[in-house]
């Protein structure tokens, strides 16, 4: 079969990464699919900057939009972030002439996700977005694949790495908030502006996509009530510890007698329960449904080896001809989306 040409805008942490990897597995990758996968073309703000990564051999676009309806690229990656801008530009040009996008963007598909689903089902490409919800966790294929008809009653979870990392080294050492985030960056785990991940937007923007998923609601983001990490001191989590507590960033959707009741708050879990004992820069997910009860997927949540890995799966799947999961268009009858009032989390 005639290889599979990938162009990947944004040459930061993941892309880099991405990059890199498939160049370094370029053989066992082509002896899985029985097709070559190469990175023909990327585009990026700076040429010069050292990635770590040879892109010389590369076609360069100053242009990701240019990039993503090139003629000599098959599928396009958008890792260039943001919620609107050249990121939704280009997202927009490569699906409206039916290219398949991979992207990792959370931002942008709670924003424009389902105009963006929409988009891609009339011109009939593939919209893969794995690595936009909890880094390595396969979550998205889970949800459209891999529970059947089973309803979900509630989702919730850990889905910001740098906020459990903060938190995590906070409980174990008597370092101080900042020190910890400029850590969390060092290590690449936090956002180009870390104020998403520290006052919350990140989660809220990926629960905002789960919910979609999960109750077939066009949820926005802005409508779910947010509280980030940022007023958390030691002595917040000594005192937790004493009677019993870990703290934890946590991004609740629930269904309600009276609609759909989400947000975003620090909330102690029980030190004994699953959900506590996942530290550091990783990420939980747990589903409840009516037919498994609970199923609690763990993961490394950021960073550039498992979101490029979660990219890749999707690049897999659609040079291996598989529908890759979409975003799912929420049916008129549900909507309009009600917004339920708050309860206590009885999770954990
Ligand atoms: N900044 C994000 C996090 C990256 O810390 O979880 C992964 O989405």
């Amino acid at each position: 079969r005639a290889p599979m040409r990938i162009g990947v805008a944004g040459l930061g942490n993941v892309g880099a990464t991405l990059v890199s990897i498939l160049q370094k597995d370029a053989d066992s990758l082509t002896k899985k699919l029985g097709r070559q996968i190469v990175v023909t073309s990327v585009a990026a703000r700076s040429r010069s900057r050292d990635r770590g990564v040879d892109i010389s051999g590369l076609e360069w676009f100053d242009d990701p939009v240019a990039l993503a309806k090139s003629p000599d690229i098959d599928l396009f990656v958008e890792l260039i972030g943001g919620e609107d801008g050249p990121a939704l530009a280009a997202v927009r040009a490569a699906l409206e002439i039916g290219r398949p996008v991979v992207t990792a963007n959370k931002a942008l598909l709670a924003k424009h996700g389902v105009s963006l689903a929409r988009l891609a089902e009339e011109s009939g490409a593939q919209l893969g977005f794995e690595a936009a919800v909890a880094g390595g966790i396969p979550v998205i294929k889970t949800l459209r694949e891999g529970l059947g008809t089973a309803s979900i009653a509630r989702v919730y979870g850990i889905m910001n790495g740098t906020c459990n990392y903060i938190l995590t080294r906070m409980g174990e050492e008597p370092i101080d908030f900042s020190e910890c985030l400029r850590d969390a960056q060092d290590l690449g785990y936090a956002e180009a502006d870390p104020t998403f991940d520290v006052e919350g937007f990140d989660t809220a923007h990926k629960l905002s996509i789960l919910s979609t998923l999960c109750f077939g609601y066009e949820i926005a983001p802005d409508r779910i009530h947010v509280e980030g990490i940022t007023r958390i001191t030691q002595a917040d989590i000594r005192v937790a510890a004493d009677l019993g507590y870990k703290i934890k960033l946590l991004g609740i959707a629930q269904r309600s007698d009276d609609g759909i009741e989400q947000r975003v708050h620090p909330t102690l879990v029980p030190k004994s329960s699953a959900i506590a004992g996942v530290d550091g820069v990783m990420n939980a997910i747990s589903l409840e449904t009516d037919h498994v009860h609970e199923l609690l997927l763990a993961g490394p949540g950021a960073g550039g080896p498992p979101t490029a890995s979660s990219v890749l799966s999707d690049i897999l799947d659609i040079a291996r001809g598989a529908k890759v999961p979409p975003l799912g268009v929420p049916s008129p009858e549900l909507l309009p989306y009600k917004q339920a009032p708050m309860r206590a989390h009885e999770g954990g």
